[in-house]
């Protein structure tokens, strides 16, 4: 007799703060999309975490619509991962509690993400800080084994193994010990207009990103305008002198599917300029119907809220049932 062997279970979220940018698509979305059907997927709106920097109330209810929306349009498809909005399943904050009482303070004031978003804020919040444990209950209530992510979430997610690894051993083997997925290209999309820093929702300066929203217009200005070197060969590489180059690169190979070999022999004896023109061609018109997918399902909030519910429920049979093990285990009495 054969043992069916339990599908993979994969875990990521993304905070409805702001426009999605080309980092977002290329380093996460599309991993969750070429997932769907062979593994078990779970995307989480993740609200909570947005609410840790101020928000305005209206916007934030807006933005979470519209990532659904976009989410959508990019291929996530909502029979074949449970897509939810965070704070429809209270377990997550509750979790997140428990897990409070196990991690020690040093853990999260090494955390790079924490320590330069703090510096920016003229009042820290305390959630700010909060921030990766509440990541961390995310991941383990649904006994995720891959959590497919960009390279700045990457230390988050060690962290998060660290908190199960250390709730297993106070408390007996409870959660599955995660590990972080990241491609090797995308991993970590630069910014156009400065490729020595990641592409950034916050920084807003035109040319900086592309966003998954951008018109041809948009594409082209970025584009154009977009970082090279003096060399003329053109080769993926990792001397940072050629970071922008590679980083163009790495964006048309991640929009056309093609092979690294394949690509340096397409531009084989051609300039920066040929490079250029072909990808702006390739990102307009990989855009172009995420775009007006987008528009389309924006156009029905009421469908968009009727497929979170649905999602909502998905989630909360998985992780209501595991919260409740957890408060077992440190030992509260469950009312009757
Ligand atoms: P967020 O919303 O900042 O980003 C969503 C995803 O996009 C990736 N990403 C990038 N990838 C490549 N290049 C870039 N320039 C780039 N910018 C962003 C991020 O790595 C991420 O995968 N803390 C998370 C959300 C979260 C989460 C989770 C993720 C909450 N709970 C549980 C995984 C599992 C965040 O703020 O992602």
């Amino acid at each position: 007799m054969t043992v069916p062997t339990k599908k993979t279970r994969v875990f990521s979220g993304i905070q409805p703060s702001g426009a999605l940018h080309i980092g977002n698509y290329l380093g996460a979305i599309q991993q969750w999309v070429a997932g769907q059907g062979q593994k078990t997927n779970f995307i989480c709106v993740v609200d909570l975490h947005a609410i840790t920097v101020p928000q305005e109330p209206a916007a934030l209810r807006q933005q979470t619509r519209e990532l659904t929306a976009l989410l959508i349009a990019c291929g996530i498809d909502p029979q074949q991962t449970t897509l939810f909005v965070q704070s429809h399943v209270r377990a997550h904050a509750e979790c997140c509690w428990i897990l409070n009482c196990v991690t020690p303070l040093g853990w999260l004031e090494r955390m790079t993400q924490y320590k330069q978003k703090a510096q920016k804020q003229e009042s820290v919040l305390v959630g700010l800080l909060d921030y990766p444990i509440l990541q961390a209950a995310d991941i383990l209530l649904y006994d995720t084994d891959e959590v497919p992510i960009g390279e700045d979430q990457k230390q988050h997610v060690e962290l998060t193994r660290d908190i199960a690894q250390r709730f297993n051993y106070q408390f007996g083997e409870t959660f599955v010990v995660p590990k972080p997925v990241i491609r090797e290209s995308g991993a970590r999309i630069m910014g156009l207009n400065d490729p020595t820093a990641k592409m950034s929702k916050s920084d807003t300066v035109r040319g900086h990103a592309i966003r998954i929203t951008d018109g041809p217009d948009e594409i082209k200005y970025a584009i154009k305008r977009a970082v090279t070197d003096a060399h003329s060969q053109i080769s993926f590489s990792s001397d940072p002198e050629r970071a922008g180059v590679n980083n163009l690169l790495q964006i048309y190979q991640l929009f056309t599917g093609k092979t690294r070999p394949e690509i340096e022999a397409h531009f084989a004896g051609k300039g920066y300029g040929a490079l250029k023109g072909d990808l702006m061609d390739v990102i307009t018109e990989s855009l172009r119907p995420i775009r007006e997918r987008y528009q389309h399902l924006l156009a029905d909030p009421a469908e968009l809220d009727r497929l979170l519910a649905i999602g909502a429920e998905q989630a909360r049979a998985v992780a209501e049932p595991k919260c409740r093990e957890v408060l077992e285990r440190v030992g509260f009495l469950r009312p009757s």
